[in-house]
């Protein structure tokens, strides 16, 4: 007998809104599967992050992640996806999301990304090594830029909000 497609529930939004934390509880709550596609890919690569960009460059590594999505069928169980900040910020990749599970957008502002990365022990090759002027600068364009992406998900969340809610209700 042919199984049910499985629900697929992606978590999209700038590096340091807190998708891999707000992911594991999502999961944990709804009873799925979690999956992170920074780590599938990074294991996939046997390199680290910064790694695969210092060896193939962004570009490269826009490559992998767009791959990773094309193999979005061969997931056999319901999971939720903590998706890398820039994965959902090209249409096609977007809808590649939007058309094989629900997209929800972790919403942050600016001074509180900058606030989490500082904090992070996460090494994130776009920001390395700039300073926190630059930084601020950077993260304010690249958020600009992103917005148009991250606010076509299907739901919406505070990420400052994010560890109170109840998933099973948000989701249903
Ligand atoms: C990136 C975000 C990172 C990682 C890579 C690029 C981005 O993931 O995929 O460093 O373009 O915003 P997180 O959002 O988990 O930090």
């Amino acid at each position: 007998m042919k199984r049910n497609k499985p629900v697929l529930i992606f978590l999209i939004g700038f590096m340091g809104s807190g998708k891999t934390t707000v992911g594991k509880l999502m999961a944990k709550q709804l009873g799925y599967e979690f999956v992170d596609t920074d780590s599938s890919i990074s294991q996939q690569m046997n390199r680290s992050i910064p790694e695969i960009f210092h060896e193939l460059g962004e570009q490269g590594f826009r490559k992998l992640e767009h791959e990773w999505l094309l193999r979005l069928n061969e997931f056999t169980e319901n999971t939720v996806i903590a998706t890398g900040g820039g994965m959902p910020c090209h249409q096609y990749r977007l809808n590649r999301m939007l058309r094989n599970g629900k997209v929800v957008y972790l919403k942050i502002d600016v001074k509180s990304i900058l606030k989490r990365i500082d904090q992070s022990k996460d090494n994130r090759p776009l920001l390395q090594g700039l300073s926190l002027d630059k930084k601020t600068k950077k993260v304010t364009r690249l958020l600009k830029k992103r917005r148009k992406y991250y606010e076509q998900a299907d739901v919406v969340i505070s990420s400052l909000e994010a560890k109170k809610i109840d998933y099973k209700a948000l989701l249903k």
